[in-house]
């Protein structure tokens, strides 16, 4: 006898052009790794998106794209479910149920809150922006997940959803399973090539600071070649002393799966351009074919959208059964034909 497989749940928000190889080798590298280990959920959450300042012209091509990269990636449509948040209503169903449930101070001392509402002034931050914590627990109980691999910034989230699981079991009747955080490894933290203390983001001061995945490779090549690297001449991993390198010898590390170990003695005696030269065409090599792949995608546009249509209905069967017993526990007037 085989005990079921424990779920997996993540997403990531549509809310730019590309990935970088920091969402990649921080985020989507284990979520492929996961996929074939759990029964696993991937979505996009464009209804999170929302909740800040967005270009309403960019967001069905952003979702498309960012779809697009996370099947290239390794994302398998077939082996997982994969599918847009906005195409299953169930999600902003079952936000509304935990909205109920939810204490007001409790949702305002969620720090992401706390922060982005600082940021945009008490006008521009929205009962949306307000209610981003409840939407995601949402998404997580309408699966059942066992497991949310997400980065450390959203580990109150988490615990928010863990919480509002427990209480509405208690309150009306078992229907949520309880989620686990798995704090995706910190080892993976990818950092700005031309200010290496910075992490790699969206949002770099330089240009030449972060690789897009779906750049021209060329382009990405005289990135690395020209990233900031230390004084001293030796290759060595030392992250207080020598940040620019040590983040370089990183990135070859889980592009090749050679240990750093095993990449310091091969450059051994060697200079920083030796490591450079090398690593671009490492990068070169990783970026080529998952570039063509993810264009090749989007040059199907109805395909891709079969693909998540096909995903928001292998969703849905999932999400209308535990909305329906959430409502039927809650007291709700049965909907005939439900
Ligand atoms: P974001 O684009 O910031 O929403 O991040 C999406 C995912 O990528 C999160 O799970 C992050 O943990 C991960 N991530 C973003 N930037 C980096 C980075 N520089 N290094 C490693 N992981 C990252
Ligand atoms: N809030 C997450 C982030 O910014 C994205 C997200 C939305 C998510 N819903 C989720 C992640 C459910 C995991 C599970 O990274």
């Amino acid at each position: 006898m085989t005990a079921a497989r424990q779920r997996i749940l993540s997403g990531a928000k549509p809310t730019a052009d590309s990935l970088h190889l920091g969402n990649y080798i921080g985020a989507v590298r284990q979520w492929v790794d996961m996929q074939s280990q759990y029964d696993a959920v991937f979505f996009i959450p464009d209804l999170h998106a929302v909740t800040v300042d967005f270009e309403p012209g960019e967001l069905a091509r952003r979702t498309r794209t960012v779809a697009a990269q996370y099947i290239a990636a390794g994302i398998d449509p077939e082996q997982s479910i994969f599918f847009v948040q906005s195409h299953v209503p169930e999600h902003a169903e079952l936000a509304w149920v935990l909205n109920c449930i939810t204490g007001f101070g409790e949702a305002s001392r969620m720090t992401q809150f706390k922060d982005k509402s600082a940021k945009a002034g008490a006008d521009a931050a929205t009962l949306g922006l307000f209610a981003y914590p409840t939407l995601m627990a949402a998404d997580i109980l309408l699966y059942q997940a066992d497991l949310v691999p997400v980065g450390e910034d959203q580990r109150q989230h988490l615990e928010l959803t863990r919480n509002l699981a427990q209480r509405f079991n208690a309150r009306y009747g078992n229907v949520f399973t309880v989620p686990d955080a798995t704090i995706l490894k910190a080892t993976a933290k990818i950092y700005d090539l031309q200010n290496p203390t910075a992490k790699m983001s969206k949002t770099g001061e330089s240009p030449n600071g972060a690789i897009q995945l779906l750049e021209d490779p060329k382009i990405a090549a005289k990135r690395i070649k020209s990233a900031v690297t230390d004084a001293g001449t030796e290759i060595r991993f030392d992250a207080d002393a020598k940040p620019g390198v040590s983040n370089l010898l990183t990135i070859y590390s889980t592009l090749t799966g050679r240990s750093v170990a095993e990449l310091e003695e091969a450059y051994a005696g060697k200079m920083y351009g030796h490591l450079k030269v090398d690593l671009a065409e490492v990068v070169v090599d990783f970026l080529t074919p998952l570039r063509n792949r993810t264009n090749e995608l989007l040059e199907d546009p109805a395909e891709l959208d079969r693909l998540l249509a096909r995903g928001a209905e292998r969703a849905r069967a999932i999400a209308s059964v535990t909305l329906a017993n959430a409502y039927d526990k809650m007291g709700f007037l049965p909907r005939a034909g439900r």
